[in-house]
């Protein structure tokens, strides 16, 4: 399986001064160019309201503006992708898979470009926007190889002499892709490309905050040979969409990331609209720990804490929420992750040395903000970064740290830089274990230990997708950490993973007497 592929994406080496400034001259080329977001129907835009999109680094910024979907642009996109489908399901895979391979060299090719607009309007920091073209590309090439592999001819099944028996792959029909605003090229592009690679026409709904680096990664995949008809582009407001696009009877299939409140939303009104059984594919939130006992190592122990709650200013869903620490170490880890926050630098996005840049827009800091003043009563709040003069028009939130009693304390996903941190005894691992279970999420889970047997009894207690020992827990990699949760993280199939593909097709037997 997989033979061809064999490396992921490079990316740009950041070490290396002319690379670093062949983005920063890009940053600065692109720095007023107002760029535009609209529906695309069979390739053609459509009007609409619109909205301006400001840099959340700093909001008197206009980055350009998205025009939403009007009721009859939505139904004209579903009219085009239903009908597209009847020859798409039948092109050869090696057809399809051909497309995604363009893509992903014109992804690559348009990198800087991508890299700058994203930063603008996601307040993604340089190193996060280029590892996010990075992982897009690697998905388009995982995807094209994995959809040949699995797909390009079709399988062939034992039976008695004078009977030959096949299965057969084909997509479902127009699959409805919906992506966060966390990975504006990732996982937008992600999403898209496992849904055509195995057959299925697509909607793309792209986070409303992030439409304009939607849009631009939408035109290169046409560019690349995939038929605007094939792949339609939505932005659509919240009510439209639950109201008009999820009911429709032409939806064959949802994949969603975002909430796991709007995955539920989701599951809700295709269980109730349609007739037919429509699958969801959903990767939400999470709750996610990292336990550490005495035989960690500590300095790597908090650069991994650090480096999974704090990069991307915790807003990725694989984020740590809560470290538990065993209480021997406790202190001097506690006196660690504080000295290595003070060393954390928060600001522009588009500036090389910034760690931790804007939080996606003001609507976002408002839980945050309630979070901690709900933890300044019932919990210890350890630490807090100062922020820097000069952020004030931005969407900016303080590092924080943050002692519980216990993982209970929490009652929802913190999506920001917020860490937490939970003492517990050598005698009360089962404990741990169960309170992360009791969580209902299982998204990615940390320890930090040298005793195998430690190790052991909690990858095998905890309910969760994605395990890093002795490492940090972000950053799952096409093709070698597929990535996924389950319960209120997710429907559970690992997106760049072996099986991924097999979620968005219908098998077909056929027995044939010869
Ligand atoms: N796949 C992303 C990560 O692993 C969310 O951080």
């Amino acid at each position: 399986l997989f033979g061809e592929w064999r490396l992921n994406s490079s990316g740009l080496n950041l070490a290396d001064p002319e690379q670093l400034e062949s983005v920063q001259q890009s940053l600065d080329a692109l720095a007023d160019k107002h760029w535009t977001a609209m529906p695309l129907i069979n390739g053609s835009p459509s009007s609409g309201k619109e909205r301006l999109i400001v840099n959340p680094y700093d909001n008197r910024l206009t980055v350009g503006s998205v025009v939403f979907a009007e009721p009859a642009a939505i139904d004209e996109a579903l009219n085009e992708a239903s009908q597209a489908f009847t020859d798409w399901r039948l092109c050869p895979v090696a057809q399809r898979a051909g497309y995604l391979k363009q893509a992903a060299d014109l992804l690559e090719l348009h990198r800087l470009e991508l890299v700058s607009l994203c930063i603008r309007e996601g307040g993604r920091t340089i190193k996060d926007a280029l590892a996010e073209v990075r992982e897009a590309v690697d998905f388009c090439r995982y995807y094209a190889q994995s959809a040949v592999d699995l797909f390009g001819e079709p399988v062939r099944l034992p039976g008695p002499t004078g009977e030959e028996n096949r299965l057969y792959h084909y997509g479902r029909g127009v699959y409805v892709c919906i992506s966060p605003w966390n990975f504006p090229i990732a996982i937008f592009i992600g999403q898209i490309a496992a849904a055509l690679a195995a057959g299925n026409t697509v909607i793309a709904k792209p986070a409303s905050q992030t439409a304009l680096t939607a849009m631009r990664c939408i035109r290169l995949l046409h560019q690349a040979g995939i038929p605007e008809s094939v792949l339609q582009f939505l932005p659509v407001g919240g009510s439209v969409f639950g109201q008009q696009l999820l009911p429709d009877p032409r939806v064959a299939g949802v994949v969603f990331t975002g909430s796991t409140s709007t995955a539920q939303f989701i599951n809700l009104q295709l269980a109730q609209h349609h007739q037919a059984i429509v699958p969801l594919i959903a990767e939400t939130g999470g709750q996610n720990v990292l336990i550490a006992d005495s035989s960690a190592l500590l300095e790597q122990l908090v650069q991994d804490a650090m480096v999974s709650a704090f990069n991307s200013a915790g807003q990725r869903c694989s984020a740590l929420r809560v470290l538990f620490v065993q209480e021997d170490i406790a202190d001097k880890t506690i006196a660690m992750l504080i000295g290595a926050m003070q060393e954390l630098t928060v600001g522009n996005p588009g500036v090389y040395q910034t760690d931790i840049g804007p939080i996606i827009d003001h609507a976002a800091l408002t839980p945050l903000t309630a979070h901690l003043s709900v933890m300044q009563e019932q919990a210890q709040l350890l630490y807090q970064l100062p922020l820097p003069d000069g952020l004030e028009q931005g969407s900016f939130f303080p590092p924080s740290l943050i002692e519980l009693r216990s993982l209970s304390q929490l009652t929802q996903e913190v999506f920001g830089p917020v860490l937490h941190v939970v003492r517990y005894r050598e005698s009360e691992l089962d404990q741990v274990i169960a309170a992360v279970n009791a969580t209902g999420y299982g998204l990615t889970l940390g320890i930090h230990s040298r005793i195998d047997a430690v190790v052991n009894t909690i990858r095998q207690g905890v309910k969760v997708g994605n395990i890093y020992v002795n490492r940090n827990m972000i950053g799952a990699v096409v093709g070698v950490q597929p990535f996924g949760g389950t319960g209120l993280s997710g429907t559970g199939p690992k997106a760049g993973g072996p099986d991924y593909l097999r979620r968005f097709v219908i098998e077909q037997t056929v027995a044939t007497n010869t």
